[in-house]
C-alpha cells in the first residue's frame, strides 16, 4: 500500500485532465424494455453551455480543477421525463441483473482508483489516505448493495397462508429518486445514494454538491460504461436553486439527502407542499459527537484515536469527535499527551504522503472555524492553536485548535472542520454527561474509552446515538460492518451500508391468489 501511495504521490496534479461536469441528459442507452423517449424528438432543453460554467477550485491553492455546468430548470424537466420513462423497464430487469451492472461499475472504480484519488485531493483538498479510504468506501456500497439487491429483489418472498391459498411479496423500485450529496465524501456517498436507489429498482436524479461535480461526473460516466443506462442514473449538477427544482417536482417518489440539519428540514418542507406520491425522505445530517473517556482508559490509545477521530479529513466527517469528556482526575495527563500528538501533525500540501491535515472545502468554511475560535478566545477560554506553515497561505487551510469549554451546551452549533473541544466530568456525573450529550438532539456517533463493563452498559442503555464506538477511534465505519447513520437531528435512518438501507428505497406489493 505504501508503495502504491508513493506512486501516486508522484502525480503531478496537471495530470488530472480539465474536466466538465454537466447534466447528463442527452441520447443514449435507455432501460431494457422502457419506452424511454426519443432524443430526436424530444424538445432539446436550452443548452447548458448558454449558463455561466461554475469553476471548480481548488481548495489547497485556488487553482482552476475543472469547470461544471449547473441543470437549467429545462434540463431537470427533460431528465426527469426520461427518468419516467425508464423506470419501469428498470424495475422489471429485476435484482440480479441490476446487481450485474452495480458489480461492474465496481469494477470499473477500481481500475480507475488513481483518477478517482486524484481528483478527491484537487477538488476535494483530500489527503492521500483519505482518497484511497474513499474509493475503497464507493466500491464497497456498490458491491453490498448489489448483494443486498440479489437477496430483496432477486425472487418475490413466499408468505404462509391457509391450503389453496398463495401469497407473493415483490419488492419494487418507488419511482424517480433524487439523490443530494455533501462534498466531504464527493464519491463514496454520491454513490452510495446514487447505487442503492439504482439497485432497489428507481431511476435516479444525481445533484452532487456543487463545490464537487467534477468526481461525481466521473463516477457516473463509469456507471454509464458499466452498462448502467443513460436515463437510468443522470448527472444533475448545480447548488441549491438546482436541489429545490428536484424536490418541488410532482414526478419525484423519493429523496435521498445527506447534509445539513437545516437543508433536510427544507427539503421535507417542500416534499410536504407539492402534489405528486407522498415522497419519501431518507437524511444523514449533522452531529455533536462526542467522546467519554473515563480513568481507566488507556491514554496512549486515548491520545491516537482522539487524534483520528477530530483531525483525520480536516474534522469533515460527520462522524468527527467535536467534544472530548476527559475525567477529570486523569484530563491534565491526558491533555498534555494529546497536545503532544496534535503539535506533531503535519498540515499542508494534501498530495503528500506524511501530511496529515489538508485543507477545509472552502473560504467560506474556513472564515466560520476561524471565526468560532477566535469568538472562544474573545470568551475566555484556553485555546491551543497550531501556526499554520507559510506554503499553505493560498488555500483554505484551517489551523488546527483545541479549546476548553464548560459542557456541550457550550456549542450553539456543530463546527464542521479541525477544532476539539474538550470539557472536564466529575467522576460521579456520568449520567449528567450522557444527558447533556442527548439533550443536543443530535444522535450521530459517541466514544467511548473505558476498560469498565458496567460503563460501557450505562452509557449504551441511555445514549440516543446511531453509533457507539468504544475503545478505538469513532469514524471511518465501514460498509456492511459499522452500518451508519443517526437519529433525531442527526438523521431519519436507516443506515447507509446497513442490510435495511435498500428496502426503504422500494415499495411493497402482494399478490394472493385462491389456488
Ligand atoms: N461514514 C463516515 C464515517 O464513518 C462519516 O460520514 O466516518
Amino acid at each position: 500500500l505504501l508503495a502504491k501511495l508513493q506512486s501516486l504521490e508522484m502525480r503531478e496534479w496537471a495530470a488530472v485532465p480539465t474536466v466538465l461536469a454537466r447534466p447528463s441528459t442527452g441520447s443514449g442507452r435507455t432501460a431494457a424494455g422502457s419506452e424511454a423517449a426519443d432524443s430526436t424528438n424530444e424538445p432539446q432543453p436550452v443548452r447548458a453551455e448558454l449558463v455561466e460554467a461554475r469553476m471548480v477550485r481548488s481548495p489547497q491553492d485556488g487553482t482552476t480543477v475543472g469547470q461544471a455546468l449547473d441543470a437549467t430548470p429545462a434540463d431537470v424537466d427533460l431528465a426527469f421525463a426520461r427518468a419516467v420513462a425508464a423506470q419501469p423497464g428498470w424495475d422489471a430487469l429485476g435484482g440480479h441483473a441490476r446487481a450485474d451492472l452495480l458489480d461492474r461499475a465496481a469494477d470499473l472504480f477500481e481500475a480507475n482508483t488513481a483518477e478517482f484519488i486524484s481528483l478527491c485531493q484537487c477538488e476535494a483538498g483530500k489527503t492521500l489516505l483519505d482518497g484511497v479510504l474513499e474509493v475503497r468506501e464507493a466500491v464497497d456500497f456498490l458491491r453490498y448493495y448489489a448483494c443486498e439487491a440479489r437477496t430483496l429483489f432477486g425472487a418475490p418472498k413466499p408468505l404462509p397462508g391457509p391450503t389453496g391459498e398463495e401469497n407473493l411479496l415483490r419488492m419494487h423500485g418507488r419511482g424517480v429518486f433524487a439523490t443530494i450529496s455533501p462534498w466531504n465524501f464527493p464519491l463514496a456517498i454520491f454513490t452510495g445514494m446514487a447505487g442503492a436507489a439504482i439497485a432497489a429498482g428507481n431511476t435516479v436524479l444525481a445533484k452532487p454538491a456543487e463545490q464537487t461535480p467534477l468526481i461525481a461526473a466521473l463516477a457516473v460516466r463509469l456507471c454509464h460504461e458499466a452498462g448502467i443506462p443513460d436515463d437510468v442514473l443522470q448527472l444533475v449538477p448545480g447548488d441549491g436553486k438546482v436541489g429545490a427544482l428536484l424536490t418541488s417536482d410532482a414526478r419525484l417518489s423519493g429523496v435521498a439527502f445527506t447534509g445539513s440539519t437545516d437543508t433536510a428540514h427544507a427539503i421535507n418542507r417542500t416534499l410536504a407542499a407539492r402534489s405528486g406520491p407522498i415522497a419519501t425522505l431518507i437524511a444523514e445530517t449533522g452531529g455533536q459527537n462526542a467522546l467519554i473517556v473515563d480513568s481507566s482508559a488507556l491514554p496512549e490509545q486515548v491520545t491516537r484515536d482522539v487524534i483520528a477521530s477530530a483531525f483525520q479529513s480536516a474534522g469533515q466527517r460527520c462522524s468527527a469527535l467535536r467534544v472530548l469528556y476527559l475525567q477529570e482526575d486523569i484530563a491534565d495527563p491526558v491533555l498534555e499527551m494529546i497536545r503532544g500528538a496534535f503539535e506533531a501533525l503535519v498540515i499542508g500540501d494534501p498530495t503528500r504522503l506524511a501530511t496529515d491535515v489538508g485543507p477545509v472545502i472552502d473560504a467560506e468554511a474556513k472564515a466560520g472555524l476561524d471565526q468560532h475560535v477566535a469568538a472562544m478566545q474573545q470568551a475566555g477560554r484556553t485555546v491551543f492553536r497550531r501556526e499554520l506553515p507559510g506554503e499553505v497561505q493560498a488555500g483554505s487551510f484551517v489551523a488546527p485548535a483545541i479549546v476548553e469549554i464548560g459542557s456541550i451546551a457550550d456549542l450553539a452549533k456543530e463546527n464542521f472542520g479541525p477544532v476539539l473541544h474538550v470539557v472536564r466530568w466529575k467522576a460521579d456525573n456520568l449520567a449528567g454527561v450522557i444527558e447533556d450529550i442527548n439533550a443536543t438532539g443530535f444522535g450521530l456517533t459517541l466514544g467511548l474509552h473505558s476498560r469498565i463493563d458496567a460503563v460501557r452498559r450505562f452509557v449504551e442503555a441511555r445514549a440516543r446515538v446511531g453509533n457507539l464506538y468504544v475503545n478505538r477511534n469513532q469514524i471511518g465505519a465501514v460498509v456492511g460492518s459499522q452500518p451508519f447513520g443517526g437519529e433525531g437531528l442527526s438523521g431519519t435512518g436507516p443506515k447507509a451500508g446497513g442490510p435495511h438501507y435498500l428496502a426503504r428505497f422500494a415499495i411493497e406489493r402482494v399478490t394472493t391468489v385462491d389456488t
